[in-house]
């Protein structure tokens, strides 16, 4: 396969650099077109390094203007510049000297949005995870750690706000029109977390006072008239900080903490050192224009940016390959906090069901890698939800085994053992073994081994005995990357639950495996437990709260499903009982021919939607359908998406039908009174409001519920939930059109929620979509270079809407490879990143897989593609 432009980076291959930067001088001078930079680089041969070792500076389309050693220009045979590398030759052999280096950069012409670039006028960076080097050149790994000073010098009307990584330390005019600004970071970081802000921007500020007592100035900066809509951002990163203190011990450490709302940004946030740097997507948020969803997720993203201050910035990675040591870490904390301030059995249903969407689907794919991946062409192809998602997973996993105390000690020791260095995973499991006093290295295998592991659970019932007898067992194939399949340790959570909904006494299990009250510790290939004196067979509630990230096949009855779905103690239990039964109905439809999924399933759906021992937000999980593109990952093979969506669309009627007087009463029930408030409280009473909306409109082929509640909706989630009804149900109609035009009228200058209006118009699962989808390409207001509406459109099709991207046409494959194409001219990023849509195209049934074959390879063998595109195209093909 093509490698012809890639090196393959291994891990194996991990050696320090030669040469340590222990301090960066810079000055940015910005300009209407261009930026020039200066940089001073205070440099060592490091102890031990070759004394012949030559200074290898990594770059990145960059221009040299100036090179000087110690105050005096480097002769041409000293060095031997490129737009990609910069080497030095004959360097000091001790002692530090200083390297300059001037570059000059066009940030306006800067559409990969790595590096300096401007979005909507403004300045800012996204250096990780090599953007550094698209600035100056440099060291730009994460294992080479310096203290910035940093200098910026712009026009005092383009850019009143100058801003950059640390503590400011000075600033003013400079002459007529110009100005500088000065900022000094004590702590000692890799380039990736450098950042610069300049520009016309509003704020909000706030004072935090620290643990210690120490003030810290809180800012939030956005684009112009914005700022009202940073009100949340900011109360949830007062409480970030607050939670950070009270559950890990972490106090921040710089006199200010910056946030910057940027309109064209690749991802959702950057933790740069005192200056995150947003996605306005993750920050801007009023009743009007957000939903609750919106909502839950600025409150995420935000904590997680920030707790990436330890876990990540104060300790940072060794090398790329350890990316999960900050991803995995810090994902794994942002969701303790959500479940600190939301409700932890519904946050960690939302987190599963992640899981599963995203995370599966890749692991059993051709994209499949490792937690701790081993070799990489592209980086950036590498944020993904295994080392993200899965990577939680893990961390989680290490917390079940060692118990909530010893965990804490493994992570008090963690940052006092590796504070201000650049760590690995196998640093950071150490630190659990000894404080947990435990040998962690089967469980190390998690972090080397790609794939879900499948765990098989039997039971058998001994009436007379009263004896009930599990069975566990696991397996891993060998998937697309060709890792190791040995047994992992595996801790799976357990319950016997009573006939009167109680849970058993589980203290007498006697087993060969090791059990730890309701936690089984799988580490063999097989396991039986075996308990005795029961007085009637209890149902088991197995992998309670997703203990693990495996595949779970439990050949349960529907009878235990039922009941364990109506009286398990457990929250997560109910709802893992009665969206597995759900979920295999629909399968079992999908497969044989059947209309819909039967009325016993749906009649317990309609009980859960309406038992008041649960919370509404946890209502609405139970009674949501599984959505098409969850329905493709379970069907698995020969999927043909115009029978799922049929099935889908039947049996979301079907339960209108037989939950309409309660759905009706619940909908009353829970109207919008009062003002609005986006506490989690209030979010789940409109969730479940929300999700009857699609069954009670589909089984009265009626839109008028949807219209009405469209038209008097008085905030975002209840209107967005009415259009989606509208748009994805009556496509076409009147009523959809009406409604989607008013909608673009009311939101025309408002860039996040016109998104909202091309994702919904583009995942809609009809007939005309792709013809739609086609001229929306072609509106106004469609920005291919903006990565959130570019998304919008097309991960809106490819990723939300199987029914049309999976065209037994084939022409929805044709329309994204050619999208894709257009894209990775612009911003390569971002472009792989959509492309991993077609990762499941082999699961497809003949026809479609031939199509989507044809249109993948005839993209692949364009010319010019970019290296993360070519890399995510050839995995995907092989
Ligand atoms: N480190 C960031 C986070 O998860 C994500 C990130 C990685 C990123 N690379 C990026 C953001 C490139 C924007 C662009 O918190
Ligand atoms: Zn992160």
């Amino acid at each position: 396969m093509r490698d012809e432009d890639g090196v393959t980076i291994r891990l194996e291959d991990y050696r320090p650099a030669d040469f340590q930067i222990h301090h960066v001088d810079m000055t940015v001078r910005l300009f209407e077109g261009h930026a020039e930079i200066d940089t001073t680089l205070e440099l060592e041969r490091r102890p031990g390094a070759p004394a012949d070792a030559e200074l290898r500076l990594d770059g990145d389309e960059l221009t040299l203007t100036t090179l000087a050693l110690d105050g005096v220009a480097v002769p041409a045979q000293g060095f031997e510049a490129a737009a990609d590398r910069l080497t030095l030759r004959g360097l000091p052999q001790s002692g530090r000297f200083r390297l300059a280096i001037g570059t000059r950069i066009e940030p306006e012409r800067n559409t990969k949005l790595m590096g300096l670039y401007r979005s909507n006028g403004v300045w800012c960076t996204q250096c990780e995870a090599e953007g550094f080097r698209r600035i100056t050149y440099f060291l730009d790994r994460p294992d080479c750690l310096a203290t910035y000073r940093v200098r910026l010098e712009a026009d005092r009307e383009a850019a009143p706000i100058l801003l950059a990584n640390g503590n400011p330390v000075g600033g003013g005019p400079l002459g007529e029109l110009r100005h500088f600004a000065e900022w000094f970071d004590p702590h000692p970081k890799p380039s990736y977390l450098f950042a610069v802000v300049a520009g016309r921007l509003d704020a909000v500020s706030e004072t935090f006072v620290t643990g210690s007592g120490r003030e810290v100035a809180l800012t939030i900066y956005t684009e112009r008239g914005l700022s009202e809509r940073a009100g949340y951002a900011m109360d949830a990163l007062k409480r970030s900080m607050r939670w950070d203190e009270r559950r890990f011990g972490r106090e921040y450490d710089l006199d200010v903490f910056n946030i910057v709302a940027i309109s064209d940004f690749n991802m959702g946030a950057m933790e740069n050192k005192g200056l995150n740097v947003f996605n306005h997507k993750y920050v801007l948020l009023d009743p009007d224009t957000a939903t609750d969803a919106d909502y839950a997720g600025v409150e995420t993203v935000i904590a997680h940016e920030y707790f990436h201050n330890w876990t990540g910035n104060r300790i940072t990675c060794r090398d790329w390959f350890q990316l999960c040591l900050k991803e995995g870490l810090t994902v794994y904390r942002d969701q303790e906090f959500s479940s600190d301030e939301r409700s932890r059995p519904v946050k960690r249903i939302a987190s599963v069901h992640t899981l599963k969407a995203n995370q599966f689907p890749e692991d059993q794919g051709p994209l499949q890698h490792p937690v701790r991946p081993t070799q990489y062409r592209e980086i950036n192809n590498f944020y993904t939800a295994t080392v993200y998602d899965k990577g939680s997973e893990l961390v989680r996993m290490i917390a079940t085994i060692l118990g909530e105390q010893k965990f804490r000690a493994g992570m008090d020791l963690y940052f006092e053992r590796h504070d201000g260095e650049a760590a690995t995973i196998e640093d950071f499991v150490t630190c659990f073994e000894d404080a947990g006093g435990i040998d962690l290295s089967q469980f190390f295998l998690w972090y080397q081994q790609a794939g879900t592991p499948k765990l098989e659970v039997s039971q058998i019932y001994d009436e007379t005995a009263g004896r009930l007898t599990l069975r566990l067992r696991q397996s891993l194939d060998k998937g697309a990357a060709g890792t190791g399949t040995r047994p992992m340790h595996i801790p799976v959570r357990y319950g016997l639950v009573g006939a009167n909904g109680q849970d058993l006494d589980v203290s007498g299990a006697s087993t060969d495996a090791r059990v730890d009250g309701d936690l089984i510790h799988l580490t063999g290939e097989e396991a039986t437990v075996t308990f005795d004196g029961l007085s009637g067979r209890p149902y088991l509630s197995i992998l309670r709260d997703f203990s693990a990230p495996v595949d779970l096949r439990y050949n349960e009855a529907e009878a235990d499903r039922l009941a364990l779905a109506r009286l398990d103690p457990n929250p997560f239990g109910r709802w893992r009982a009665l969206t597995d039964m759900v979920g295999d109905a629909l399968v079992a439809a999908i497969r044989n021919g059947q209309d819909a999924a039967p009325d016993s399933v749906l009649d317990a759906m309609v009980a859960a939607a309406a038992d008041e021992t649960l919370e509404p937000a946890l209502r609405a999980q139970m009674v949501s359908l599984p959505g098409e593109t969850e329905l493709t990952r379970l069907v698995a093979r020969d999927v043909d998406t115009d029978v799922i969506h049929a099935v889908r669309v039947s049996t979301l009627a079907a339960l209108g039908r037989r939950g309409q007087g309660t759905f009706e009463a619940l909908r009353r029930e829970l109207a919008d009174t009062g003002a609005f408030s986006p506490s989690a409280q209030a979010a789940g009473r409109r969730a479940l409001r929300n999700t009857l909306l699609a069954p009670l409109a589909t089984a009265a082929r009626d839109p008028s519920v949807a219209v009405t509640q469209y038209e008097t909706a008085r905030n975002m989630s209840d209107r967005l939930a009415a259009l989606t009804v509208l748009t994805h149900h009556f496509a076409g109609s009147a009523a959809a059109e009406t409604a989607l035009g008013a909608f673009y009228e009311r939101f025309v200058d408002d860039q996040l929620v016109l998104d909202k209006w091309f994702m919904l118009q583009a995942s809609a699962p009809d007939a005309g979509t792709l013809d739609k989808v086609v001229a929306l390409a072609a509106h106004p207001a469609f920005r291919l270079a903006n990565p959130n509406r570019a998304r919008a459109l097309l991960a809106g099709l490819a990723g939300l809407n199987p029914y049309v991207f999976h065209r037994a046409d084939g022409a929805g494959y044709r329309w994204m490879a050619d999208m894709l194409g257009k894209l990775d001219t612009l911003n390569p990023q971002t472009a792989a990143r959509m492309a991993t849509a077609f990762r499941s195209w082999r699961s497809m049934e003949p026809k479609r897989r031939e199509a989507a074959q044809a249109a993948l390879s005839e993209l692949a063998g364009r010319d010019g593609l970019s290296r993360d595109l070519a890399d995510i195209l050839d995995r995907t093909l092989r």
